[in-house]
């Protein structure tokens, strides 16, 4: 099949996305689902291209693991789980079974636990020693801080709880920060890992007891965690109440939707969780039932798969003219570059295509000021995904709204239109240029076109509409993955660098020589403490 697509795509290199443009193409390259509208117009996919994508989705057995996800298989075989975050948000579905028993009673009772705990602190009938609690900060890293602090972000107008801060990185600069900004007596810490072991986070989590024992007379009584470990949260001292766990068939990064979500849920409100979750859930339902052709999720794969392991794009930049989306370009470099950075399938073979792309981004229009001079004339293609929304929250500022949404689509139809020299020559005659002058002052202001683009359109982002959007993207990282024949839900290459960051600390320390090392890592051991005072 890769060699069927390839030999399509030098077939159709030379043919631009606007000679495409018959009337229908705009209806027949688009699908709308939930509340979204999925735009693929703008890229060089045809129809004979896109049966071969489906085919590609056939020949892979998509379908069949898809089937196999949802009624929680062991499709995550390298670390021998299932992989069930949409039991998370199946409200009002039906049983869902691991090993023979059915999850849905104990994830539906943990997130009514969430929503007691979660009601009791926006309440106040949860308080710390100096009164109801106004600060909530999350410890915890890579899928344990992305999805909620992401979605914090994103939710700002339902958030009507406590302030949320979120701690990640070992640098103590981002802990000092936060604590230097809380009230020890009316903070809540929340400390999320999944395993209860990430150096990280168990760090921060001690800084912050540490600073919370100066002031408060029985710290634990102000923590919470959110683990599967039970065990390790009893020995920090959390106490079994407080404590919301989960299995290991949530995978970090596909999280957010129980107990790892408890500060955003805090922050919002049951009801604003809970619409997420349903949005979320109706894109489950979508996924599982449309036809590839009418399918958002698959259709967002393959033509990320086009993109990338055919056209050989590496990059693909995500582009949300939406501020409060500012994180999700972040959550999805973790989603699927953890998902789908892998260089062997399952077997163990290598693959002979590319891994998972590049992914990047930032909030337009910020992004137009900074680096979309490269997007429009750098000499590599990168696929570009805007989203955008009909509606803010500021309707006294829907003057902005619009800039916004026009600067959106202005910015993929330049992608695709591009400005030929010809129409570079006009406009530099204008400036009363001529000759060898003309030409080459013509030639920096030609833009290639023919670069593609998707756009994802909704009403407004709200907590429904948000989980949409996760769940899309979730979903079509399952699919690419399907495709490529490896294992999403794992996450080896993350642990060689702990593990020779656990050896160094000694030698970074001074209490181990650094003989032995490379050259280079002794040389900046020694400058480090050269420089250290
Ligand atoms: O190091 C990678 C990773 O394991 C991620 O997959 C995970 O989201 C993150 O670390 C945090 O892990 P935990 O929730 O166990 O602290």
């Amino acid at each position: 099949m890769w060699n069927d697509l390839k030999a399509r795509h030098a077939l159709v290199a030379d043919r631009t996305i606007l000679d495409l443009f018959e009337p229908e193409r705009a209806g027949d390259y688009a699908v709308e689902a939930s509340d979204m509208r999925l735009d693929y117009s703008k890229t060089n996919i045809d129809a004979e291209t896109r049966d071969l994508l489906f085919k590609l989705l056939e020949d892979a057995g998509v379908a069949d693991k898809r089937a196999a996800m949802f009624g929680g298989a062991t499709i995550n075989d390298t670390e021998g789980r299932a992989v069930l975050h949409t039991a998370l948000r199946n409200l009002d579905g039906g049983p869902i079974e691991v090993d023979g028993a059915d999850v849905m009673p104990e994830v539906l009772a943990t997130l009514d636990r969430m929503s007691a705990f979660a009601g009791a602190v926006r309440s106040g009938e949860f308080a710390g020693q100096g009164g109801k609690i106004t600060d909530v900060i999350n410890i915890g890293i890579g899928g344990s801080d992305l999805g909620p602090a992401m979605a914090t972000i994103a939710m700002s107008p339902y958030h009507d709880g406590p302030r949320t801060h979120f701690v990640s990185n070992v640098d103590g600069a981002d802990i000092a920060e936060v604590l230097a900004a809380c009230d020890p007596t009316t903070t809540l810490v929340i400390v999320a890992s999944k395993t209860f072991t990430t150096t990280e986070t168990m760090t921060n989590a001690r800084t912050a007891k540490a600073w919370m024992s100066d002031a408060v007379d029985n710290p634990a009584s102000q923590f919470a965690a959110l683990s599967t470990s039970e065990e390790k949260t009893a020995d920090f001292g959390i106490p079994a109440d407080r404590v919301f766990g989960f299995e290991d068939w949530v995978g970090g990064r596909y999280s957010m939707w129980g107990p790892i979500g408890l500060s955003l849920m805090i922050a919002i409100g049951d009801d604003a969780f809970r619409a997420m979750l349903r949005g979320a859930q109706s894109m489950d339902v979508h996924f599982l039932n449309a036809e590839w052709r009418e399918n958002m999720p698959a259709i967002l794969a393959v033509v990320g798969i086009w993109h990338n392991q055919v056209c050989g794009y590496a990059t693909r930049a995500v582009l949300p003219y939406d501020n409060r989306l500012a994180r999700l370009p972040a959550y999805l470099q973790q989603l699927e570059m953890e998902s789908n950075g892998k260089r062997v399938a399952m077997d163990g073979t290598e693959l002979d295509v590319p891994s998972g792309p590049v992914v990047w981004g930032e909030p337009g229009t910020n992004g137009q000021h900074a680096f979309y001079q490269l997007i429009h004339q750098g000499t590599r293609v990168i696929p570009c995904e805007f989203l955008v929304a009909a509606e803010g929250f500021e309707p006294e500022l829907r003057h902005q709204h619009v800039l916004l949404m026009a600067n959106c689509l202005a910015q993929s139809e330049a992608l695709m239109k591009g400005r030929s020299m010809d129409e570079a020559r006009a406009i530099t005659e204008k400036k009363g240029l001529e000759g060898k002058e003309l030409e080459r002052q013509a030639a920096h202001r030609v833009f290639p076109g023919n670069r593609p683009s998707v756009t994802i359109a909704y009403p407004k982002l709200t907590p429904c509409v948000l989980g949409q959007i996760i769940a899309l993207y979730e979903h079509r990282v399952f699919v690419e993955g399907v495709v490529l024949g490896i294992n999403s839900y794992d996450q080896w290459g993350v642990e060689l660098g702990k593990e020779l960051a656990t050896a160094l600390q000694p030698v970074v320390e001074g209490t181990e020589s650094a003989d032995g090392k490379d050259g280079s890592t002794a040389a900046l051991v020694a400058f480090l403490h050269k420089h250290h005072s």
